[in-house]
């Protein structure tokens, strides 16, 4: 039998390339160069399948230029990146990594929007440049986490965990927006309040951004709601570059219509909005929410399994864990 090819888009794990390569000829980009356009398409020409990253946008055009796919397979949870219906119509499995990052990319929403609260990493530049010369009794006071009032934009499973460590590990109230209404236990385990944006926004003291990016989602938090928040609030941003408007926070923040901002993702990324590198009160990562060891060797592990299965291979052969578009399957059995 010949064994299917596979493209590894982007540099991963040895041992997740090793199980691939016990059952596919796999073309591992080893440069790790985001390709381009035509490169992907390019490359991906003969192959059955493809493992790839956010960077990598699978859309009609690149489905139509290579009717041998059968499945591609996101390390991610967000699939912004990928036009599931196009898949889905030319019988192309698609899939994502949901729960394996959710405890380490709630415990880095977390410890952003703590970082935010209590301005840790704008002292430590200060330090750093030696401008320390004595205590002050208002040096880098923040705002406090314990006991204030925590707005979960979007109440998904990560969202859900940033809200179970602010309610039962540091006692704060939490008000959440999302398009359905969390079960009764859930909301009474969290004391968490169902409401709508604008409560939520004018309520909150710190607001934790976590939807995934779809157009309904696209500048959720623009101008106008961050005129809604109040001047010692501050936003984290988790969830993807361009649910919020960088232009409009960086406005708000050089204003100080917020307090502050912590940013994990950016519209443009890698590119940062250059207003935002200029504001001290807003604290900036790059896109690390998920980047833990064992939970980045865990979502690499189950985008692996998901291109075994779809392509009948391995243990789970014809029944991939985490499919995005499980009705390619029923097509397809
Ligand atoms: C995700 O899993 O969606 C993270 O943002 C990493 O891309």
């Amino acid at each position: 039998m010949t064994r299917p090819a596979v493209l590894v888009a982007r540099a991963v794990f040895p041992e997740v390339i090793e199980r691939l390569a016990a059952h596919c000829e796999v073309d591992v980009n080893r440069e790790d160069r985001i390709f381009t356009r035509p490169e992907l398409i390019a490359r991906l020409a003969g192959k059955a399948g493809a493992f790839i990253t956010g960077s990598e946008r699978i859309d009609a055009e690149l489905l139509d230029a290579n009717p041998q796919l059968r499945a591609v397979c996101n390390m991610a949870v967000g699939y912004n990146n990928i036009d599931v219906d196009a898949c889905t119509a030319r019988g192309v499995l698609a899939s994502n990594t949901p729960d394996v990052l959710t405890e380490t990319t709630a415990d880095f929403g977390f410890a952003l929007m703590m970082a935010t609260a209590r301005r840790i990493a704008e002292s430590e530049h200060y330090l750093r440049r030696g401008e320390w010369t004595k205590w002050r009794y208002d040096m880098f006071a923040g705002t406090d986490v314990h006991g204030a009032t925590l707005g979960v934009l979007g109440m998904g499973r990560i969202g859900q965990g940033v809200a179970r460590r602010g309610a039962l590990g540091f006692g704060m109230k939490v008000l959440y927006a999302n398009r359905s209404r969390l079960p009764a236990d859930v909301e009474a385990t969290l004391g968490a309040k169902w409401v709508d944006k604008a409560t939520l926004l004018r309520e909150s003291d710190h607001v934790v951004v976590v939807t995934p990016y779809t157009p309904q989602t696209h500048h959720l938090v623009d101008a106008a709601a961050l005129a809604l928040m109040k001047p010692t609030a501050t936003l984290t941003n988790i969830a993807r570059g361009g649910v919020v408007d960088d232009a409009a926070l960086a406005a708000a923040l050089k204003a100080g219509r917020i307090a502050a901002a912590g940013l994990d993702v950016f519209e443009g990324e890698p590119s940062v909005h250059p207003a935002l590198l200029e504001v001290p009160n807003v604290v900036l990562t790059p896109h690390i929410a998920s980047a833990s060891v064992p939970t980045r060797l865990a979502m690499a592990s189950l985008a692996a399994d998901n291109l075994l299965a779809a392509l009948g291979l391995g243990p789970a052969a014809g029944q991939p864990p985490t499919p995005l578009n499980p009705q390619v399957l029923a097509r397809q059995g």
